[in-house]
């Protein structure tokens, strides 16, 4: 392990030496912190996931795993949080806070292939995580939104380099969007669909379980792997077949989400110019 990692993991031990009286930021109900012993034995022998870095107030997963990346991590190096502060989304947004009551997560992969591969790997881990924890059916929303019931439970923030691909994970387990009325209309907590409260840990584990596979069959087989992994991830697709607005900064793009291409992309049928090939952007 690179030698400038170092502060980084004394940290990590650090925090997690005192992680019975973190002084988290709780504005509703107090919450459990996660476990993270027990995820750490259920994570014994999987590829992901090593090492785990906790740090239990964070401002963004995504940012310390980019700098553990640049430090030498390895793969499969985990950055996990209770409360991130500073969450980023797509496109320039915020991910917003649950404190204790959301899955927040980055993991540092140096993939041999591009990273539009980990989107639908990570997606696709996700309706699967999230199928078996709940008996919910999610979909996912182009490229990578899961949603239930129409309103958007997860989110992927993916940031690459030639060297490394950190892979951030937002996912609303617990507690309520209804304080939020600007989201509740888009966006829930697992909870909020289901009724009663989950456990985070088996949901990661789950999620890490899935992902491992996935990831581990991408690199094993290469392209027979990407056209599966495209195929089930296009099964769980709900925007195919409705008419759609990709909204790209200024631009929009407006017509029938017809398929997604080898790669992912989404074909439009664009009512004034025929079909276009869609490779990012927010459908609505
Ligand atoms: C999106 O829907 O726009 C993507 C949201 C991604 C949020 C996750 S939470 C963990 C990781 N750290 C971040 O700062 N963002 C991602």
């Amino acid at each position: 392990m690179a030698a400038d990692l170092s502060p980084l993991l004394a940290e990590w031990m650090m925090t997690n030496a005192s992680r019975d009286d973190s002084d988290l930021d709780v504005s509703r109900a107090p919450f459990q912190p996660l476990d993270i012993p027990a995820l750490e034995r259920a994570l014994t022998g999987l590829s992901l996931g090593h090492p785990l870095v906790y740090v239990p107030t964070l401002g963004s997963t995504n940012t310390r795993a980019v700098e553990l990346a640049r430090a030498g991590a390895p793969e499969g190096a985990l950055v996990l949080t209770d409360h991130q502060t500073a969450g980023r989304g797509r496109q320039g947004r915020v991910w917003t806070p649950l404190p204790g009551r959301q899955l927040t997560l980055s993991l540092v992969l140096r993939p041999p292939f591009p990273p539009h591969w980990l989107v639908m790997a990570s997606a696709l881990a996700l309706t699967r995580a999230i199928e078996a924890a709940t008996g919910l059916h999610p979909e996912i929303k182009w490229p990578n939104d899961v949603l239930i019931g129409g309103r958007k439970v997860s989110g992927i923030l993916i940031e690459s380099s030639d060297a490394y691909a950190v892979l951030g994970i937002g996912l609303n387990v617990n507690g309520t969007l209804a304080d939020h009325p600007e989201l509740a209309a888009r966006a829930a907590t697992l909870a909020d669909a289901l009724g009663h409260t989950l456990s985070r840990e088996t949901l990661a584990v789950d999620l890490l379980r899935h992902l491992d596979a996935l990831y581990a069959d991408l690199r094993r087989r290469g392209e027979p792997a990407q056209r599966d992994l495209r195929d089930a991830w296009r099964a769980r697709l709900g925007t195919l077949g409705r008419r759609v607005v990709i909204r790209q900064g200024e631009q929009a793009v407006e017509g029938l989400a017809e398929d997604v291409s080898a790669d992912g992309a989404l074909l439009v049928r664009d009512d004034a110019v025929g079909q276009r090939l869609i490779t990012w952007g927010d459908v609505e």
